[in-house]
């Protein structure tokens, strides 16, 4: 695959909480050179950091709930008008309401493709439950399926491995209930601009990787 290909690749992975989106864009992104726009990453900096964007989310998302439209829509913008989003990008975990895929359109940029990982509700319970995030860098482990060197510190960059907060399982419930009320009727709007394409999230994490990139390679095939 060439770069001119890739030039423009805008994706987009959606999903549930815990569906594999981040894994799957961050696998992405080394592959074809572009950048991960993550809003929940974003917010858990800002949380980390304490600015004001991080003291307003913390409650939010501590409660599994969704953080206002307007402050999302306005963090994806700026995100979007830098330089290195030019040659294409990945946007994980935004849009989730109508009313954020709407404010998307508006701006005009457009979607290659809309990548929907789907993963049952009992597996993700299980799944989030062995997540462990890296303190430092923010690398992604889970303690079966993705193992980091010891299961304690980051593989990457030596820091500690911690569990997220909003990976409790009474919030995880709640997660999946606000997904399957605010986000999940998205994937009529996308599927309806013949974007949608379905991967069925595999128990083996490379297994996923394979049919994730089929699809982009497919895309980007006929394309040419
Ligand atoms: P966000 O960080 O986006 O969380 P999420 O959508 O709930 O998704 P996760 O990051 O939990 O899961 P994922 O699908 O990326 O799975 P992962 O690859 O880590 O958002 C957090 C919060 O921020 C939201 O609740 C909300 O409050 C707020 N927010 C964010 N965006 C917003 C927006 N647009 N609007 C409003 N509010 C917003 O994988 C999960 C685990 O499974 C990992 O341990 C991984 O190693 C493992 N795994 C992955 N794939 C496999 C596989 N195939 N087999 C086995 N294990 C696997």
């Amino acid at each position: 695959m060439s770069m001119e290909n890739v030039s423009s690749l805008k994706l987009m992975f959606f999903g549930a909480p815990g569906a594999g989106k981040g894994t799957q864009a961050e696998i992405a992104a080394k592959r074809y050179a572009i950048p991960t726009i993550s809003t929940g990453a974003i917010l858990r900096e800002a949380v980390a950091a304490k600015t004001e964007l991080g003291r307003l989310a913390a409650g939010y998302m501590e409660s599994g709930a969704l953080v206002p439209d307007d402050v999302i829509v306005g963090i994806v913008r700026d995100r979007l008008a830098k330089d290195d989003c030019k040659a294409g990008f990945i946007l994980d975990g935004f849009p989730r309401t109508l009313a954020q895929a709407e404010a998307f359109d508006k701006t005009g940029i457009g979607l290659s493709l809309v990548i929907d990982i789907e993963v049952e509700d009992e597996r993700i319970i299980e799944r989030m439950s062995g997540r462990r995030v890296c303190s430092a860098c923010g690398e992604t482990y889970h303690t079966v399926y993705n193992p980091s060197v010891d299961n304690v510190h980051c593989t990457k960059c030596g820091a500690e491995l911690i569990c997220r907060r909003d990976d409790d399982p009474e919030v995880v419930k709640k997660r999946l209930s606000t997904y399957h009320s605010e986000t999940e009727p998205l994937r009529a709007y996308y599927e309806g601009k013949g974007l949608l394409r379905v991967v069925h999230g595999q128990e083996k994490l490379e297994d996923t990787t394979a049919l994730t990139v089929g699809v982009i390679e497919d895309y980007l095939a006929g394309r040419k």
